[in-house]
């Protein structure tokens, strides 16, 4: 388990670190609801414009040691019209705790509540993730995935909307 775990806003020089990392094929299968063509740099560089110029949006760089691991980011949901959260560390991070730490840490600092999460139904780490943050699974959805090319289960996850367990 690391500690070192910092949060900053989002530099231009972060930008192809993010982009190699949503590049994974692992991580875009686990993710599911991705971009249709996550090589496609210029969509890229276009979407990461468009979300950093949004005042509805904010996003952190996720660091270790210095080093840029991921992003986490919370944003209005166009299609549920819903705060919610997302985040994505680099696969040679996986399994230190550090999204739970990263989005532990975002959710003192971004405090509007309630705020919402969704995940593939089989993305047990994001899952595990978000109830580790104190979210609770309230219920089931089914969307259309890009990684997957076809409709799958989608869980979703609220915190601070009153339907989670009293600590
Ligand atoms: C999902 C993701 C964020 C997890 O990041 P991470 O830093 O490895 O997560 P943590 O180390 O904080 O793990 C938190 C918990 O999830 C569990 N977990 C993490 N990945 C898991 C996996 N692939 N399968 C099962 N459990 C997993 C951990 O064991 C831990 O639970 P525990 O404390 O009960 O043991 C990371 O794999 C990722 O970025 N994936 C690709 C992008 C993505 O899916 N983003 C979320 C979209 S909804």
């Amino acid at each position: 388990m690391t500690s070192d775990v910092r949060l900053r806003p989002v530099e231009e020089r972060d930008l192809p670190i993010f982009f190699e990392q949503q590049l994974d094929t692992d991580a875009i299968y686990m993710a599911a609801f991705t971009h249709k063509d996550p090589a496609d740099r210029n969509a890229f560089d276009a979407h990461w414009t468009r979300i950093r110029a949004d005042p509805r949006v904010t996003i952190r760089t996720i660091l270790v040691e210095g080093r840029v691991v991921g992003h986490v980011a919370t944003f209005v949901d166009e299609q549920f019209g819903k705060q919610e959260v997302t985040y994505w560390i680099g696969k040679e991070f996986w399994g230190q705790g550090i999204a739970t730490k990263a989005l532990s840490r975002f959710l003192t600092e971004f405090t509007k509540r309630p705020i919402y999460g969704r995940a593939a139904r089989d993305n047990i780490g994001s899952v595990r993730v978000m109830e580790k943050c104190g979210f609770r699974v309230t219920g089931l959805d089914r969307g259309f995935a890009n990684a997957r090319g076809k409709d799958i289960e989608e869980v979703i996850l609220e915190l601070g909307g009153g339907k989670e367990r009293a600590p």
